[in-house]
This record gives C-alpha cells, structure tokens and sequence, in this order.
C-alpha cells in the first residue's frame, strides 16, 4: 500500500517548540479564482533556545511566494520551503517579524480543510491541522497568540467578511472591494482561527451576561434560509444561561457569530468567537426538520458554544488531550439537555449512543484509549472513544466526588488553567486536589481502551440475614494492549425489597461502599450487607453509572420485577431490554420460544403502556427491544446478520402484536391539531404516538399498513412523515416504494430533505438497495462532493443497514470500500469515516468474514490511498 507518508506521531515525544510565535497579522486578498494570503507572524525564542536552532513552520499544500524577516526578503540559503513546510535555518535569537506570502486556490479544496468555497462562501476549517493549509505556522495547540486579520474582497460576491474576535475597522476597497479588519484579544491557537466571506443573509438578537454586558448575536445562514435559524438562536441563548447559572461561566466578547454551511466535514466547530456549522445543525422548520433534527440542533449549539471555556480559554497542550475538551464538553452539555428536557431520557438515549457506537468501536479493530499515545492521522481520532467515552469518564468522575466537589473541581480547573493549554493529568490534578483525593487510579480509565465486563454473584443467607455481592471486572485485550488493569467503577446501586420499596440494610462490609454507591476497585471484591431479612431484587449500575457491560444471575422474573418497580428509570427501561435480549439470545440459539417468557414480558411491555406514573417520552423507549446490531455484539462472535433479522422479525411481532389494540388506542389518544412545538412535552407525545405506528406496522398488525400511508399523507410535520416513511419502508410494507418516490418529488429540492430520503433508502434491509444505491450515485445531478449526501447514503448503509452491508455475497462490503475508494481522492476525512463501517467484520461468521476481508485487501492493493484511509485500512487488517 502507497500511503502519502508513513510517520506515526507519539504522546512520549512531546516537546515544546524552541520558538513561540505569540502574534499574528494576517491579510486576505479574496479573489474569485484565488486568494492571497500575506502573514506577519512575531516570533520569539525560548529563553533557553540554541542559537542557531532552526524556525520548522507546517505546511500543508502551500506553495511560498515571498519571504522576509523584520521587512527585509531572505536570501535562497536562508531557509528552505516545499508543499509541507517552512523552514528558516538560523533565525534571530530575539523577538522577530517574518513574513510570507502563499496563493491558495480555494475553490479547489475538496478535502474541506483550511480555506474552502461552500456553495459559493469562502469558509475556514482548522481543527486539528487546517490552519497549515492557509499560511506556514506552527500549527500546534500549545503555540497560543493573538490574531488581527484583514480581509478583502468583492464586494458582489462578498459582503458579508468575518473572523474571530471584534470588527474593528471596514470600508471601500475601491475596484468594486471592499475590506474589514478583525482583531481577536483572545490568544488562541489556530486551529481556532476562523473566516467567512460570501454573500449571505443573518438573524440577530442580544444576550445580556450575569455581569450586565449586552453580547450582539447574529447566525447567517445563505438568502431565505433566515426563518430556519430561529431555534437555533433560541438554543444558543438558554445555553448562555445555563453555563452561567451551572458552572458560573459567562461570555467574553462582545460578539458571538454563527454561519450556517452547506460543505461541512462534521458537525460544527467552535472557533472563537465564529462557530461554523454544517447547516443541518442549524435549519429547522416544523415541515421540513424532525424532532431529532431538533434536538440535535439544540445539543450541538449548546456543546460549541461551552467550548468556549472548555476548549478555547483552557485548550489542548497536544492532540493526545482532545478528549480534554472534547469529553469535557460532551458532558457539559448532556447536563444541559438533561436540565432543560428530561433526564432519564436523555441518559437512556446517549447509552444506546454509546452502546451502539462506541462499544463496537473499543472491542474492535479500531479500539484505542479515550487518551492515545499514538496516531498516524489524527484526523482518525475525533470519535467516539474520545467524545462519547471522555464524557462518560467525566460523568464518573463527578459520580465520585458528588455534585458539589465536582464543581469545586471544576471552579480550580478554570481558576488554574484560564488561557492555558493543558493535559488530562492536569484536569485531574484539580478534582484531586479540591478534594483530598487521589485520582492516579482513575487516570486508567483514560490510558486504557476496551470496555470493562463486570460481573456480579450474589448470596442471600437467611440465617444469618445477611446479602453478599461478588463483583469482578475484567477489560477484554485491545489491539496493543494485551494486558488490563483494573478501573475504579462507580456503581450505583439499591436493594429492593419483596413489595417494591427500597431495602436499607443494618451494616455493610467488604469493599467501599457510599450510601447508594459500591466503588470497585480491584479486580473483584465483595459487599455484604447485614440486616436482611429476606432476598432483595438488587438494582445494580442505576443510571449506567460506569460505561462497562453488565453481566449477572437475575432471572427474567427479577428483571420483570425491575422494570415495574425500580426507583431508578434507566433501570426500569434496562430491565426491559434485558428480558427481550435474554429472548432473542435464545431464539438464536436455536431454543424454542418460550411461551410464558413472551407472554410475561408482553405483559410487562402492556403494563409500562398503561401506566400513568411513567411519561411518554420514556414509554417510546422503554417499548422496543434491542436492535440487531446490540444483538449480534452480545453474541459477540460468528455472527450471521441475516439470521438475526429474521428472529429480532418473529421477536417483535411475537411481543407486540397480542398489545395491537392497546397500541391502536394509544396511537388514536395521542393525536393533535395542535401547531407543531418542539417543547419536551409534545416531543414525548409524536414519539410514543410514532413508536406505536412502527410497532404495529413492524409487527404486522391487521391495517397497520394503511395506517402508515394515511399518516404519511396527513401528517402536517416532518416528524410524523418521516416517521412513517421509515415505518414502512423499514418493514417493506405494499405502499413503501410509493411513498419513498413521492417523498423524493416533493422534497427532494431541498438538500437536507433529501438526506433523509437517502438515510431511509439505504436503511431499507431489502434485496437491490446496494443496486438502488449505485444508480443514486451514477445520475449526474448527485452532489459527489457534499458530505452530508454521501453521509447519509453511504454512511447510513454501512452503519446502520447490517444485513445488506454484511450479506453474504460480499457485494455489501464492495459496494463500501468502491465508493471509499473513488471519495478518497476528493476527501479522505469521509471516505475514512465511512470505512470505518467495517470494524464489526472481525465477530462475523467465517464467510462473511472472508468475503470482508477480501474487499479490504482488493483495497489495499489498488494503493495510493490517503493517509485517512490507509490508517483506518491497516488498524482495520491488522
Ligand atoms: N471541535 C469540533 C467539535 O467538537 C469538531 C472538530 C472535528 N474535527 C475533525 N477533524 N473531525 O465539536
Ligand atoms: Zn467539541
């Protein structure tokens, strides 16, 4: 394989540079073909910088016009410059002003990184290494300045002209240009440095701080897009409160910008001051957005406007540390989603996140600690290890120390750490301290990668009234770590007594155990509580207290006890899952159904309907049973995709055909005229009401079909349209293919409408999808750059279609790695994500997994793959 180098990047070498540069001048000629760019970086040596010690500047594609220092143009000998960098071999060893000059060709950059045209925009994107992509610099987070920039341009084309920080100055350029000139006090590092031109339409309003300042917020978005901004807006000012009421953290400039783009390799980013976003984290309207979309908009403002103190005023020393802001902030803002809506819902909803995403990625090929030690492409490293699991070590962390000490932590972490760049050691160093604490075993939680299996025994002994749990931990091997230590678990936990009301106990001894938290610390230890007179139901892992997989002895009878009378919610809904899993598990197995098994948790499923304590919002969750994919992994090796369909088909009709009638009522109950709002309230009705119509039309019920397809029509939002598009398109009803081609006529001019038609498309677990797929990439009017299109058809099939991703003929896997093969030339950053779809091939059955294989060897052998790619592509054979 032919890679574009081959150089691995690790934690243990890291070093300061020898020069800093602490101020940047930049200056932006935006012309329609290119741009010039013309830097005036001011450097300074170290204090105990060698003369004589070369000044190395990154470069990424660049090609150098002209270079000086302290104004005065260096000679040829003095420095050397190619595409990936700049160096100047004997700069002065005191405080200097070099300058260069490069000519980039934004239109051009199709990978999206650095200086790029989207839809006509001239945007930036520089995290991690983007900036390199715009001017030679020392793109490195620990190198932190202040920026001034200048920009100008058309005034047709552009006249709309940001950057980071405030507007300082603007003005006629003459020759139809125009300029203005921002200035950021902030020091920063680069790759939160932003800019936008183009010509672009905006919404405006105001947030007043806690201290009384007025901060001036605009979100521009492309013309006659303004109205779709507005929850968007909504969003960003109760975030503004929240991180000031929470955490005591108010706003520092005096304006926050946000711009809507069309071209947007993720999801948003929180440059300082300029967050840019992919637009479908922005736009909603009622008939185009869903509720999803809602609350994904909602999330994603609130999480980078919080980067503001987690990320931009306290950065990464190094990109070993992403997770430092980016764990951090996940968790900062899964509290705001849980203040402001509900928190078991959401807590149940980012563990099936977790469980779906980010388990299969620890125990697979691509497994690596929350905090890697190495990389060859850090682009590979913005996942779900370092998102989703650093929240959850945050989360354990605050478990530990209680709210208050975890606040108290969180206060000396901004005290200490303002206008730093800093380290995991360094955050945890805070906790320790404001509290008395040592963390120096919790730290393993971000050097080690897998996810924990924990297991629990338990004794009643009715002589002696006593209740004894037998925990054990044990981290399965990951690629470069064959061995595991053991982790400090938090476990939340409550006996519950033979009536359903917690059980207090006399005495308790064996390991550490806090009113409602055992902490587990060595490899297995016990607990016995004293003072029980007779056997609890014990309640274990309440809240999903620590990302690890659960394993115990509860029988279906305690489960079902569980979910009807747990205090704690995420259990009641756990409880539920585990008796459906514990059925397919041996449907699979080959075991008949058993009859009173179904029929109980039918009944349990009936019961958690009726009930008028539990809220909508909830009931939607609580009625489903595990996906096919969370099976397959609990199966965890030979897994045959086509099989578990087909028992998960028979499993759910078995289940929820017998409650059709009781689901028809409620379906029929929860109906409204009223105007569509994207309040909690009406958010947990549409979802219980459209979980209702999935399950009667997934279960076959008698009219369920047609109820879909009257839905479809009537429906007066985009929720409920979807909703019962995917409904039937998922179960293959008569009317799917109907529905899906009006679906298209109707929507499919507005782009990110059109993703959903590509996300259910691909979704549909049916013969010809992959033939379907092909003709929508071959029809010349698909947008082959976009990455929300290719997201949405490729992306969606390969992680979230696995029967016909995974069949067995292998045209799934060639489907997959033809088209990583033809987008890796125009952006490694997707073609590398979606190939990431492949790290489930080593648990599949022997063909499978041969015929996966083959395809990524076919792969590799056609070469001259991105770094992206070839680095996903060798962890994924290794
Ligand atoms: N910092 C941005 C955010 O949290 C994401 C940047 C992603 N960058 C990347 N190369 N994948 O939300
Ligand atoms: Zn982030």
């Amino acid at each position: 394989m032919r890679t574009e180098t081959e150089h691995t990047v690790y934690l243990k070498d890291y070093a300061p540079s020898p020069y800093r540069i602490v101020a940047v001048d930049l200056d932006f000629r935006i012309g329609a073909e290119t741009t010039r760019v013309t830097a005036q970086l001011t450097v300074e040596p170290r204090e105990d910088t060698e003369p004589g010690t070369p000044l190395v500047l990154d470069g990424d594609e660049l090609s150098l016009g002209s270079i000086a220092i302290d104004g005065a143009p260096l000679i040829l000998s003095a420095y050397a410059a190619d595409a990936n960098g700049l160096t100047v071999f004997e700069p002065p060893l005191r405080r200097f002003v070099l300058e260069t000059e490069v000519t980039l060709r934004p239109e051009g950059n199709t990978r999206l990184m650095g200086l790029y045209r989207s839809s006509g925009t001239w945007c930036t994107q520089c995290e991690p290494e983007g900036f390199r992509r715009i001017t030679y610099y020392l793109d490195r987070p620990d190198n932190l300045a202040v920026f001034k920039v200048r920009m100008t341009a058309p005034l047709d084309l552009a006249p709309v002209l940001l950057a980071n920080g405030n507007l300082i100055d603007k003005g006629d350029a003459g020759d139809g240009q125009h300029y203005a000139v921002w200035e950021d006090p902030f020091p920063k590092p680069a790759y939160l440095f932003a800019l936008v031109a183009g010509d672009l339409g905006s919404i405006t309003d105001s947030f007043t701080t806690a201290s009384g300042r007025k901060v001036d917020l605009a979100i521009y978005c492309s013309h006659g897009k303004e109205n779709q901004c507005l929850w968007a807006m909504d969003s960003l000012k109760r975030s503004m409160a929240w991180d000031e009421r929470r955490f005591g953290r108010e706003y520092d400039l005096d304006i926050f910008n946000i711009v809507a783009v069309s071209d947007f390799n993720f999801g948003a980013m929180e440059n300082k001051g300029l967050n840019i976003f992919n637009d479908r984290l922005v736009f909603a309207e009622p008939e185009t957005a869903t509720d999803a979309n809602y609350d994904g908009i909602e999330r994603v403002i609130a999480h980078e406007y919080f980067h503001n103190w987690t990320g931009n005023r306290i950065t990464c020393r190094d990109w070993f540390q992403l997770c430092l802001k980016e764990g951090l902030t996940v968790y900062r803002d899964q509290e705001f989603t849980s203040d402001e809506r509900s928190r078991a819902v959401k807590r149940i909803s980012d563990v099936v996140t977790l469980r779906s995403a980010q388990f299969p990625e620890d125990g697979g090929p691509l497994a690596h600690p929350p905090r890697p030690d190495q990389y060859r492409e850090i682009n590979n490293f913005y996942t779900t290890t370092v998102y989703e699991k650093g929240a959850e070590i945050v989360r354990m962390l605050a478990t530990l120390l209680g709210e208050a000490g975890f606040r108290k932590g969180m206060d000396l972490y901004f005290e200490r750490h303002d206008g730093e760049a800093t380290t995991i050691e360094a955050f945890l160093a805070v906790f320790a301290e404001a509290n008395g604490i040592d963390l120096e075993q919790f730290k393993t939680w971000y050097l080690q990668a897998g996810t924990p299996r924990l297991t629990v025994a338990e004794q009643y002994d009715a002589d002696k009234q006593t209740y004894t749990l037998r925990l054990r931990q044990e981290t399965p091997p990951t690629p470069g770590q064959p061995d595991k230590a053991p982790l400090v678990l938090p476990i939340k936990f409550g006996l519950i007594g033979p009536n359903g009301s917690p059980m207090a106990w006399s005495g308790v001894s064996g390991a550490e155990v806090r009113d409602d938290l055992i902490v587990l610390k060595d490899a297995s230890a016990e607990v016995t509580f004293t003072g029980i007179p007779s056997r609890p139901v014990p309640s274990l892992l309440r809240g999903f207290s620590a990302p690890v997989i659960l394993q115990t002895e509860a029988s279906q009878q305690d489960q079902l006890f569980l979910a009807r009378h747990d205090s704690d919610p995420f259990n009641r809904w756990q409880a539920l899952q585990d008796v459906g899993m514990a059925l397919a598990l041996d449907a699979i197995s080959g075991a008949p159904l058993n009859d009173g098994a179904l029929t109980a948790l039918s009944q349990a499923m009936s019961d958690t309907l009726a009930s008028d304590s539990l809220d909508n919002a909830f009931k939607a969750l609580a009625l489903s049973l595990p996906d096919e994919q969370l099976i397959g992994r609990t199966i965890g090796k030979d897994i045959d995709p086509d099989k578990i369909h087909a028992v998960r088909e028979r499993l759910l009709q078995a289940v929820f055909e017998p409650l059709a009638d009781q689901m028809l009522g409620t379906y029929n109950a929860l109906a409204s005229s009223a105007p569509y709002a994207p309040d909690p309230a009406s958010t947990g009705r549409r979802a219980l009401r459209n979980r209702m119509l999935s399950l009667l039309v997934a279960s076959d019920a008698a009219g369920a079909s047609l109820l879909a397809l009257k839905q479809y029509e009537g429906a007066s939002n985009m929720t409920d349209r979807l909703a019962a598009l995917s409904a039937a398109s998922n179960a293959g009803t008569p009317d799917a293919a109907g529905m899906l081609a009006n679906f298209r006529t109707r929507f499919g001019a507005d782009p990110l409408v059109l993703d959903k038609w590509l996300t259910v498309t691909a979704a549909a677990p049916r013969e010809g999808v992959i033939e379907d797929m092909k003709a929508i990439l071959a029809d010349p009017s698909f947008p082959k750059t976009n990455p929300n299109r290719l997201r949405s058809l490729v992306g969606t099939f390969a992680m979230g279609n696995p029967t016909q991703f995974a069949r067995a003929d292998g045209a799934g896997f060639r489907f997959v790695t033809d088209f990583v093969s033809d987008v890796d030339k125009v952006n490694p950053q997707v073609a590398a994500r979606v190939l990431t779809g492949f790290r489930i091939w080593p648990m599949l059955e022997s063909g499978r997994r041969e015929a996966a294989n083959a395809a990524l060897l076919a792969l590799r052998d056609k070469g001259s793959l991105s770094r992206n790619t070839a680095d996903i592509l060798t962890r994924m054979l290794a």
